[in-house]
């Protein structure tokens, strides 16, 4: 473990805070833990989620934003009352450098990428050098830096300054470790993936997926002809230097991705599975009696009258339709989705964001014909409480687009999906729903309304129980991971590794 003697020393010896420092610090701070999350809805989720576990064991903790995304996050979510109840918390917001009226998601969800790189990153650096690691009279230095495992400089950066760095991968574990045999994938060919073979060739290279993992199931990001392409490139060197952290976190757990969890341990440093943490959370809430809640970072305002509207409805009755915070469809894939659920005349609660349909008639409205046709089964929202939906009793299956926290939050709810993966870690996650789980259907690669009519007919009628039984044991594995984390699971080993750091650090 590095120690973060550089921090420590500089503040000692900074006059401003010499004479409160030298008594206070030892004994009586607790530790500070600086959190950077990429920033866009589905990182921001879980290091919120992760950020109040750290709260509620009474560590400080600075979370690092965009001055945009924490706009969103004090106006239209939970965020503040629940963090009000922590005077160790603190945001920091930093310009990403792009215009206000830029929406930085959607079809220019891509551009939030080299902003963070060449504006983000620089100005948290220098923030972090002139304000002594974040240290103030009530707050050590930073003694641990948790980063998005998007983030490829936070390796040198943490190991110029000696902070403990600890990564927090968002997506699957199986996502990373496609990922961290990029190199072997090349090698064998299987990528870059052309259309000259089949996409349903088994792919070799990924130890622990053989048998089952197609060349379509790979990394989004691997669909290239070109191996020089900077999404790629960049997210295979920021995979192979998580080596070099002092741990990593994922947000899984052992029954879910433990055997490539297992083989994952042989190369990387420490792993911590903390998840399913926001229900990790929910659980150390209840054990401490707290009465702050749980956090929900919504970027868009949640439209609760679908609550109403799914308690009129029969048990296990609706299908919840949503493609999470960054998929965009066309408007044709748009009309095969909404006569697929019309024709298969299950009830349907769609969520829309504004940003969601691409081209000219995406102007964030859903489209009157569609809503008209749609009235008597279906309800359209721009957003939802997602898990308060999915843990609604009349709620019996849920098409997704397969991101990490979706399929998670799914997963505790024990709700079947139907799988509709658009990019990056959303290819392989719906794989595993539904070869290795089988928890539910993959229809990647396809659009088609017959076919999304009969697949949703089998989730919700032709094999419900059968699904139902399947996702009901596994929300019950996910449950006994939370249980057990309480007492002694990865989350409160990876409290115990930050407090060691400090007893090094002294
Ligand atoms: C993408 C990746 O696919 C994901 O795996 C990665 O970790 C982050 O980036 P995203 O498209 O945001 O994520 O999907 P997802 O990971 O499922 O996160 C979406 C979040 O938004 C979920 O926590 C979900 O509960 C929330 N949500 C979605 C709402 O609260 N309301 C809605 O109406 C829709």
């Amino acid at each position: 473990m590095h120690i973060n003697s550089y921090s420590h020393s500089r503040i000692l010896n900074n006059p401003k805070y010499q004479n409160i420092m030298s008594s206070k610090l030892e004994e009586e701070l607790p530790p500070h833990v600086v959190i950077f999350p990429f920033p866009a809805q589905g990182h921001m989720n879980c290091m919120l989620n992760l950020a109040h576990l750290f709260c509620l064991t009474d560590f400080h903790v600075t979370f690092v934003v965009s001055e945009f995304s924490h706009r969103l996050l004090l106006s239209s979510t939970s965020v503040p009352a629940t963090f009000a109840a922590y005077p160790g918390f603190q945001f920091r917001s930093i310009p990403d450098g792009l215009p206000d009226h830029h929406p930085r998601s959607g079809a220019k969800a891509a551009d939030v990428v080299p902003a963070v790189t060449n504006h983000m990153v620089p100005l948290f650096k220098k923030m972090m050098a002139e304000e002594d690691f974040l240290a103030s009279p009530h707050r050590r230095p930073a003694t641990c830096f948790v980063a998005d495992g998007f983030f490829t400089f936070a390796v040198d950066f943490a190991e110029e300054n000696g902070i403990p760095l600890i990564y927090f991968r968002t997506p699957s574990a199986s996502y990373f470790w496609a990922y961290f045999h990029v190199d072997d994938l090349i090698q064998a060919q299987e990528i870059p993936i052309n259309a000259e073979k089949s996409m349903d060739l088994l792919v070799e290279g990924v130890p622990g997926m053989k048998g089952f993992l197609r060349r379509r199931d790979l990394p989004g990001f691997f669909r290239t002809y070109d191996l020089n392409e900077p999404l790629l490139q960049s997210l295979a060197v920021a995979t192979k230097q998580i080596v070099r952290a002092q741990a990593v976190i994922f947000n899984t757990f052992d029954d879910l991705e433990g055997p490539i969890v297992s083989l994952m341990l042989e190369k990387l440093p420490r792993i911590f599975t903390i998840g399913p943490i926001h229900e990790q959370q929910k659980s150390k809430l209840m054990e401490k009696k707290s009465e702050a809640s749980a956090v929900a970072a919504n970027f868009w305002a949640e439209d609760r009258s679908c609550i109403d509207w799914l308690s009129a409805q029969p048990r296990r009755s609706v299908i919840y339709v949503s493609f999470g915070s960054t998929t965009v469809v066309t408007r044709e894939q748009l009309m095969e989705f909404w006569h697929g659920l019309v024709n298969s005349s299950q009830r349907f609660l769609w969520v829309m964001r504004p940003d969601s349909v691409a081209g000219k008639d995406g102007d964030g409205r859903v489209p009157a014909e569609l809503a008209e046709g749609a009235k008597e089964k279906g309800y359209f929202v721009k957003w939802v409480p997602q898990e308060e939906v999915l843990n609604h009793p009349a709620v019996g299956g849920f098409l997704t687009h397969s991101g990490w926290n979706s399929t998670l939050e799914s997963i505790v709810a024990g709700v079947p999906m139907i799988c509709w993966p658009y990019f990056g870690d959303q290819t392989i996650n719906s794989r595993f729903v539904s070869e290795v789980w089988k928890i539910g259907v993959d229809i990647k690669d396809t659009c088609d309304r017959l076919i999304i009519e009969e697949v949703i007919r089998e989730v919700m009628v032709v094999r419900k129980d059968e699904f139902l039984e399947r996702a009901d044991g596994m929300a019950k594995m996910a449950k006994k991971a939370v249980e057990r984390g309480v007492e002694h699971g990865p989350l409160i080993q990876a409290q115990a590794q930050i407090h060691r750091s400090l007893k090094c650090e002294k």
